[in-house]
């Protein structure tokens, strides 16, 4: 079993992240996680923190000479900000001299505040932010590492930011439909670079000048945007999941990973939204026998990679749809003081006006930590060579 728990607030000293379950022998490093933290802050209308943000990355436990042991993984990112931070965030005895009462709407502070007893939104939404996601993206780093070596990549683009959508204009959800790659672009693993360099993560050129215009004019009125991104999964071996248990569906275990991240109000697998629409007759994916390689395949990817809660070789397609960010940089949104019951307009914690590209990174490292508990499940073993020696046993069983 694959294992993680992040702890941190988000101007507290450090997140820490706990992984567990981890073959030994895997090699991993410091620089892989910077690297991946540097993916999250990418993205045209990200907020002036994402400039300063430095994620100082230290593996604090479960490395040695560059490869896992077998024991817990713990990565630290300190908060380079932490010296503004001492006072207001100290863990020791005291109170704040600035409570936040006037919690921001859209945001977790007053049903948090309710939940917890708290009187200060900020006890709140230090954990509630998404800043926390740092923390799974440096767990996610380990699982695509492990993914790579069963030959598993997992990528993600934006398709639709702001009411922009690449492919068909006016397309509801902004897919193809019809799983022959879509009527877009879809990024292989060896295009994530050039996702990455376009400044809304979008791999379609002629998508991208509007979703940045979208964003700039968002930007000049005050508001937000929210938008869509694609993860793709390939190369993922038939088998991660089972229909024997609702909790073991791997779609349902996708969609709770990604439903948990902050701000997701949707998540789609394959042609779903799009499906329950058409007949079935021209919903479903053929089987052919694909004598060259000896294997199954299906004609069309509709169901995105995954039938009867299991994966079925095919790649996996999830679309995650974010909602705009709660906090406006125009004070728009009416609260109520709860210190004095009184009507006024919420407080502003600083605030991005679209964080869909940086949500894409978040997604795919959901996706790949969702593949890497299922594949350690399936093929387990306490050592890379082990589990690898599993997992080619399995693929060679099913020629
Ligand atoms: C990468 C990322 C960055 C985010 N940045 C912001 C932000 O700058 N401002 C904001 O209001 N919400 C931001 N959010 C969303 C809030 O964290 C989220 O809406 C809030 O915690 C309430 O959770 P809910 O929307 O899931 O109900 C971000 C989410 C993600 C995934």
């Amino acid at each position: 079993m694959l294992r993680y728990l992040t702890a941190g607030e988000s101007h507290g000293q450090a997140l820490v992240v706990v992984v567990e379950g981890l073959p030994a022998g895997l090699a991993f490093s410091k620089e892989e996680v910077q690297a991946e933290l540097a993916r999250r802050r990418l993205g045209y209308g990200r907020g002036p923190r994402m400039r300063f943000e430095k994620d100082e990355v230290t593996l604090l436990a479960g490395v040695r000479h560059g490869r896992t042991l077998g024991s817990p993984l713990a990565i630290e990112i300190a908060n380079t900000e932490w010296p503004k931070w001492v006072e207001e965030m100290s863990p020791a005895p005291g109170a704040t001299a600035k409570p936040l009462t006037k919690p921001r709407p859209g945001h977790a502070d007053l049903a948090g505040m309710q939940k917890y007893g708290l009187k200060d939104a900020r006890d709140v939404l230090e954990r509630a932010s998404a800043r926390e996601t740092a923390a799974r993206v440096a767990a996610g780093c380990a699982a695509k590492a492990l993914l790579a070596h069963l030959g598993v990549s997992v990528v993600s683009h934006v398709v639709a930011l702001g009411g922009v959508h690449v492919g068909r204009p006016g397309c509801g959800s902004g897919h193809g439909g019809d799983g022959a790659g879509g009527s877009y672009p879809r990024p292989r693993p060896e295009d994530l670079d050039a996702v990455d360099r376009s400044e809304v993560r979008c791999f379609d050129p002629s998508a991208e000048p509007a979703m940045v215009a979208a964003i700039k004019q968002a930007a000049k009125d005050g508001d937000s945007l929210g938008g869509t991104a694609e993860v793709l999964a390939y190369g993922v071996p038939v088998g991660l999941g089972s229909y024997a248990h609702w909790d073991r569906r791997l779609d349902g275990l996708l969609a709770q990973a990604l439903m948990s991240i902050q701000a997701i109000k949707a998540v789609e697998i394959g042609d779903g939204m799009e499906i329950s629409d058409r007949r079935g007759s021209v919903s479903h994916d053929a089987i052919v026998w694909e004598p060259g390689i000896g294997a199954y395949r299906r004609e069309t990817s509709r169901a995105g990679g995954i039938e009867g809660g299991i994966s079925t070789g095919e790649m996996i397609v999830a679309r995650v749809f974010m909602k705009p960010l709660a906090t406006l940089n125009r004070p728009v949104l009416k609260t109520v003081d709860t210190a004095t019951k009184e009507e006024t307009v919420s407080f502003k914690e600083r605030t991005d006006v679209t964080a869909v590209p940086a949500m894409g990174v978040v997604a795919e490292t959901m996706v790949a930590l969702v593949l890497a508990q299922e594949a350690i499940r399936k093929f387990g073993g306490d050592s890379l060579e082990e589990m690898l020696y599993n997992f080619h046993g399995f693929v060679e069983s099913l020629r």
